[in-house]
């Protein structure tokens, strides 16, 4: 009976420790105790088997000379706050086995008292390499997504069904000057108070799933109002609601076609009034030289036609012309020659508008010609007459070392001379107190363009005018004081016969600068090829002169 009970013992035993050996040695996780010191007095076979050693190597070893160099500290730290702190303890790091290669460990040290009441821990170690790698995938993904996201340069704003935000890029940031972490979690509309409007929009989009685009948004920026693309599009994902928002400024591209239509527009005035001075050229020499010719039937006494034909009417040339006073003839004669040489001149302007071949072109120094016309404009008796151009303080910021244009001189004077006489003329209108030109010169090197400047400081216009300024017979002064033709004239001449820019910056109250851009190189000849069909068929007329057809009838 007692051997019985001793085999029963010994059974128990044996089956204790298998079980033993089956929970301690060959547990999914390693477990060892160390000494206060660190030193390994126990490990089960787990724990051997992550260390890449066997149990015995690891007996009395101090744990230390497993843990990879770098991450020694974590370790001391962690040994540390343990004493310290007394509850369990996890940490990180990474393991190094006898081969040299290392894995990343999850530690779980607690501080027990071992039989012999020594101080001890014990660690439960596991291999979390797998989650490790998974975690640094995910952060690269993330990272390498932000990165996207934030080199966009289009404002992306990411929000969730309530219309907070969740993601906020770097063109966000820069926009609004709001940081991604202080708008995160924030209704949209509190912090990017411009998206205000869109808020029914947005939410329509998430709940009908459906991208929303609002093109050419007009907004105002301190840059002055501008125009922005906002789409919003939905996510569509399962189990998430929300959108994202994208908005580009597209302002350059508005004002781009904004610029294209009016040259598109410009060159069709262009054209058709060309066309229209043309036809009217001829009948217009017909008036005007038939009133020459009458005049002199009627009033010169010493033409032996007109004495002759008197004679033979029974009157005398000095009859004739007391009736022609009397009845104000000579005053209404002149009367039409005077109206007529006004609408030649208009003519001769129209038909400025088209391109021509036969310019007399050579290579001209800009401020040189600027120089020259400011002091064509000081000395020009018609504007001496009604402006005070002396009295307009002239500031010149000329870039040294322009290199020559070639152009036709006194046609650049020609424009030059519009935009002096129109800022003297609108200065003197507003009544400026100090009117001062500031005449820039300078080289675009990339264009390679020659860009003048002329700027005053006179009243300035608003949008409307601006966009109108070089249409042909636009004007804002009185009937019969302008033509509204000098800058329409200047335009064709900039950008139809020379290839060139001009422009036009102003605001109420704030001035106006005329920019003019010259290529190098006029591209006359090709452009003169190239809209033939524009150019009048008469030569004289293509000169601005009437025909000499019907001049000089004097029998
Ligand atoms: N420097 C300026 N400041 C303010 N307004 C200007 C200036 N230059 C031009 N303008 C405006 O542009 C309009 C058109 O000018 P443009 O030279 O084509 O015609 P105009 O001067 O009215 O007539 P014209 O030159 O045929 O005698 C002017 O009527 C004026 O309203
Ligand atoms: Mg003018």
């Amino acid at each position: 009976m007692q051997n019985e009970e001793l085999r029963t013992a010994q059974a128990e035993i044996e089956a204790g420790r298998a079980r033993y050996f089956d929970l301690y040695d060959l547990a999914p996780v390693g477990y060892c105790t160390l000494s206060e010191k660190g030193v390994i007095v126990e490990a089960n076979l787990t724990a051997a088997t992550l260390l890449g050693t066997n149990r015995s190597a690891l007996i009395k070893q101090p744990i230390s000379r497993f843990i990879l160099k770098e991450d020694q500290d974590i370790y001391y730290l962690h040994r540390k706050q343990l004493f310290e702190v007394g509850g369990p303890q996890e940490c990180e790091l990474r393991l190094v086995k006898p081969d040299g290669t290392h894995f990343w460990a999850h530690l779980t040290v607690i501080a027990a008292q071992a039989e012999d009441g020594a101080t001890v821990c014990r660690v439960v170690l596991s291999d979390i390499t797998e989650r490790r790698r998974a975690e640094e995938e995910l952060r690269h993904l993330r990272n390498y997504l932000s990165n996207i996201i934030d080199s966009m340069p289009s404002v992306l704003v990411g929000v969730d069904a309530e219309a907070k935000i969740t993601l906020w890029n770097k063109t966000a940031e820069k926009n609004t000057g709001v940081v991604g972490a202080h708008a995160q979690g924030y209704l949209l509309s509190h912090i990017f108070p411009r998206l205000a409007p869109e808020m029914k929009k947005i939410t329509e989009s998430i709940r009908s799933r459906e991208i929303i685009h609002h093109r050419k948004r007009t907004c105002v920026s301190e840059r002055g109002p501008r125009y922005e693309d906002v789409t919003i599009y939905p996510l569509t994902g399962e189990r998430v609601e929300g959108a994202v928002i994208r908005i580009d400024d597209v302002t350059e591209q508005v004002r781009l076609e904004e610029m294209m239509v009016q040259a598109e527009k410009m060159l069709s005035i262009g054209g058709f009034a060309a066309g229209m001075a043309h036809e009217i050229n001829n009948p217009l020499a017909g008036i005007m030289q038939t009133a020459n010719v009458m005049a002199d039937r009627l009033t010169n006494e010493n033409m032996p036609a007109n004495l002759k034909a008197a004679r033979e009417a029974g009157v005398s040339m000095a009859a004739i012309r007391n009736f022609m006073e009397a009845r104000g003839i000579p005053r209404m004669l002149k009367t039409i020659r005077k109206s007529g040489l006004r609408a030649a001149e208009i003519v001769s302007n129209m038909l400025g508008f088209a391109r021509k071949s036969e310019a007399q072109v050579s290579f001209h120094d800009l401020s040189d010609l600027i120089d020259k016309t400011l002091d064509l404009a000081a000395t020009d008796y018609d504007i001496i007459k009604q402006y005070d151009f002396k009295s307009i303080e002239i500031r010149r910021e000329f870039e040294d070392g322009l290199p020559p244009v070639s152009c036709e001189g006194a046609k650049i004077q020609q424009v030059l001379l519009n935009i002096f006489r129109n800022g003297a003329e609108a200065m003197q209108t507003a009544g400026t107190g100090k009117p001062i030109f500031i005449v820039r010169t300078e080289f675009d090197k990339e264009r390679k363009m020659v860009c003048m400047e002329i700027e005053d400081n006179g009243p300035g216009m608003d949008e409307a005018i601006c966009k109108r300024v070089f249409e042909p017979f636009y004007t804002t002064k009185p009937v019969g004081e302008g033509t509204g033709l000098g800058l329409s004239v200047s335009y064709f001449i900039i950008t139809e016969n020379y290839g060139g820019k001009i422009a036009v910056e102003s605001q109420p109250g704030k001035g106006t600068k005329f920019v003019i851009r010259l290529p190098l190189k006029s591209t006359n000849d090709e452009l003169s090829t190239v809209n033939a069909d524009l150019l009048p068929k008469n030569e004289a007329a293509a000169n601005g002169t009437l025909p000499s057809k019907n001049r000089g009838d004097n029998p």
